[in-house]
């Protein structure tokens, strides 16, 4: 049985290394530059290896176009990483998901024009060939799943699907962009799952994100429009919820065999070189 190790991906409001025990901070590098803050956290949840990436750096200081995903996914590998937990603050693009909503998503549409998206870009420190990779299920069904029971056993309740859209941003999106992706069928909108979700793919990580609602982004007559301290706030109110969730979910995830997930994603990213 493939040993597992789990990188957790902390997004605004949820890249507290205290959640790790055994820490140990470890400096590096990688053929596309430094991941965020230089450095990633080694520990262990339960006694399970983890490593954890404060993806905005601990300052909050990294724009998410500045992000370096492919640092942040490459150092993850390097270290050994089989599945990768990251959470997300989200928009939501639906009224039943309410801030405060936890939810699993489950696809992706891309609206940033500014990002890396791919390990195989022709350089010559990058890993050689040409990679078209079959986006199709964009996230772990498996871990997604595993993530949702373990939601229902703990009494968190959470929204089992949904297509998140990934903007550019900094900035929050106008009303008739909002108003766009609804007609997309998009569930929420937020600005880091593109490009991490298709780089844990090159690499064959196991990839499910824990999204948070935290506001209606512009849409709703009736409330509020985002600011970032509304969604800093709503965040900062549930972050227990995701906490729980990821320290509980872990231990499931060693107690599965994933030889055979592991093995077809490895086979699914050999098989799309050209
Ligand atoms: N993150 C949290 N809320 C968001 C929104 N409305 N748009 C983009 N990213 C977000």
């Amino acid at each position: 049985m493939t040993k597992v190790k789990i990188g957790i991906i902390g997004g605004t409001g949820f890249d507290n290394p205290d959640i790790l025990k055994d820490r140990k901070e470890i400096q590096l590098t990688t053929p596309f530059g430094p991941p965020s803050d230089s450095c990633v956290v080694e520990g262990k949840v339960r006694g399970i290896p983890c490593v954890l990436v404060s993806r905005h750096g601990k300052q909050h200081s990294i724009t998410p176009s500045k992000v370096n995903y492919r640092a942040n996914i490459w150092a993850l590998k390097e270290l050994g990483c089989t599945h990768i937990i990251a959470s997300t603050a989200t928009g939501s693009l639906k009224e039943e998901i309410k801030p405060g909503d936890i939810i699993i998503p489950d696809d992706f549409i891309d609206r940033t024009y500014m990002r890396l998206q791919t390990f195989y870009d022709g350089e010559p420190n990058s890993p050689q060939g040409v990679l078209h990779l079959p986006m199709h299920p964009p996230f772990s069904e498996s871990l997604r799943k595993l993530i949702i029971k373990t939601a229902k056993e703990i009494n968190i309740d959470c929204h089992k699907e949904g297509t998140i859209v990934t903007i550019e941003g900094p900035r929050f999106s106008s009303k008739s962009e909002s108003k766009m992706f609804q007609t997309f069928g998009c569930a929420l909108v937020n600005m880091s799952t593109v490009p991490e979700v298709m780089l844990a793919k090159e690499a064959g990580i196991l990839y499910a994100a824990i999204a948070v609602a935290t506001d209606y982004d512009c849409w709703k007559e009736d409330y509020a429009n985002v600011t970032h301290a509304n969604v800093q706030e709503i965040f900062k109110k549930n972050v227990d919820k995701i906490l729980n969730l990821i320290m509980a979910v872990i231990p499931k995830i060693v107690q599965q065999n994933w030889d055979k997930e592991i093995l077809e994603a490895q086979e699914l990213v050999n098989s799309s070189m050209m």
